[in-house]
């Protein structure tokens, strides 16, 4: 059922201005060098949910990478090409208003399979949007439009993809997508929280046949992380998961999460979003606590296998294990005594990743005292310097720690408001 509706309206008032002015360069570039060139997945779909779309894809029949080098010499971009898989991207800085936004643009070679390895490259040259677009996850995310100016906007439509948008329905295009690639069952999780889809009954059977089938044995590396991420960064974590979970996935992730961790990601999420009623300016990535919330109940080598499984970047598994590690440790020795002194000394080192993780499994005392660190205490800190204390007379020296210290628990009291204040005090903490 293919469509013969055209969308150019549609594009121009719903993509940015400049977005808009490069696709109609693009096809009249397409059609100079003989391609057929399409803006294809995500975008169509936000295009005709009419809601904004944060990326451009574009899928050439024809050289990927030419058509990119010729097409950024137009639009004064910069080419950055993976000739491995025949993909480039155009990175565009537009001034306008005298601020300066940056696009980028993915140009892919028209492909025949999702794993078409690196040597099959010329066979790639032949293939069409067509068989490009049947490779793809869901029907919402298997349409395409043409940029050729000849037809500029007409929208392709080979698998109801309209339908289902209109539908609200998570379908694959055929019985084997999840063999194909099994971190599907993840987006199709993922879309369906973020778009509110269903997903269709047959895809549903799919995804449980694939589980039965062990298929899900290959779902690892950098994919799958990727995805989880994702997944964990839509609003409502603890739904993803139990959907999971209904799906048998959750099991796979790791043998030992079961339905307890709902609990712990809804005390989670209700965490995170009080400190952005309350206290947040500092940036952290919620993901991240979520992430942290599936693997704190694991020994602490299961955690490294789990991150290591799922190909967490290095950098990223070592900064989650340590924060981990500390939000236990600031937990044992949590001050019994409401002294905001230890308190401050205790948090004020550690990060704000660490501190929310703390929160979400801390008793209602130290929840407490959590919450006053973050609203009042965390900001204060000694207005003088070690040089107005040199100005003072006082010898550099351990001292001044000392001094520091008893000028910031005065002010964790009310105390000391001014730098006068302070250096009265300096005075007589000498004698
Ligand atoms: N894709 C796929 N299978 C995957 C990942 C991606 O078929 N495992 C295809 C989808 O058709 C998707 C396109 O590659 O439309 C681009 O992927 P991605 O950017 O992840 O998805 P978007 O649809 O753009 O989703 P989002 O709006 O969340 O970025």
């Amino acid at each position: 059922e293919e469509s013969k509706k055209n969308v150019a309206n549609l594009m121009k008032e719903f993509l940015p201005e400049e977005i808009y002015k490069i696709l109609l360069t693009a096809g009249s570039l397409a059609e100079e060098m003989g391609y057929g060139v399409y803006l294809v997945g995500g975008s169509i779909r936000d295009l005709l949910m009419r809601k904004p779309s944060p990326d451009i894809d574009i899928v050439v029949e024809g050289d990927g990478i030419a058509f990119a080098q010729e097409l950024s010499k137009i639009i004064n971009g910069k080419v950055i090409p993976h000739r491995r898989f025949g993909t480039a991207k155009i990175l565009i800085e537009i001034e306008k208003n005298g601020e300066v936004k940056r696009f980028s643009i993915d140009i892919a070679t028209a492909r025949t399979e999702y794993y078409e390895s690196p040597a099959a490259l010329p066979k790639v040259e032949t293939s069409s949007i067509k068989k490009d677009l049947y490779r793809r996850d869901f029907t919402i995310n298997a349409l395409a439009v043409k940029l050729n100016t000849k037809d500029f906007g007409l929208l392709l439509d080979f698998f109801g993809g309209q339908r289902d948008i209109k539908d609200k329905k998570i379908r694959v295009l055929h019985n084997l997508s999840f063999v194909e690639d099994p971190t599907r069952a993840i987006r199709a999780i993922r879309f369906s929280e973020k778009l509110g889809f269903k997903i269709s009954k047959h895809t549903e059977n799919l995804i449980k046949l694939a589980v039965k089938m062990s298929i899900f044995e290959k779902l690892k590396g950098p994919r799958l992380y990727e995805e989880l991420i994702l997944l964990l960064k839509e609003t409502l974590p603890h739904y993803s998961v139990k959907r999971l979970a209904d799906y048998g996935l959750l099991k796979i992730l790791h043998p030992s999460f079961d339905e307890k961790l709902f609990n712990e990601l809804v005390k989670a999420h209700e965490t995170v979003q009080g400190m952005e009623l309350l206290f947040l300016k500092e940036k952290y990535r919620k993901e991240f606590i979520y992430l942290v919330v599936l693997l704190w109940n694991l020994k602490s080598h299961e955690r490294e296998e789990f991150l290591k499984r799922i190909c967490a970047p290095e950098n990223v598994k070592k900064q989650l294990i340590e924060n981990i590690t500390s939000a236990e440790k600031a937990l044992q020795n949590f001050p019994s005594e409401e002294s905001f002194l230890e308190v401050y000394k205790l948090l004020s080192s550690l990060n704000i990743e660490t501190i929310i993780l703390m929160m979400i499994y801390a008793e209602e005392q130290q929840k407490r005292a959590i919450s006053i660190y973050l609203t009042k205490l965390k900001e204060i800190k000694p207005l003088l310097r070690g040089e107005d204390l040199k100005k003072l007379g006082i010898q550099p020296g351990p001292v001044y720690k000392k001094i520091f210290d008893e000028i910031l628990k005065e002010k964790l009291q009310g105390r000391l408001l001014s730098k006068e204040e302070e250096i009265e005090f300096v005075k007589k903490f000498g004698k």
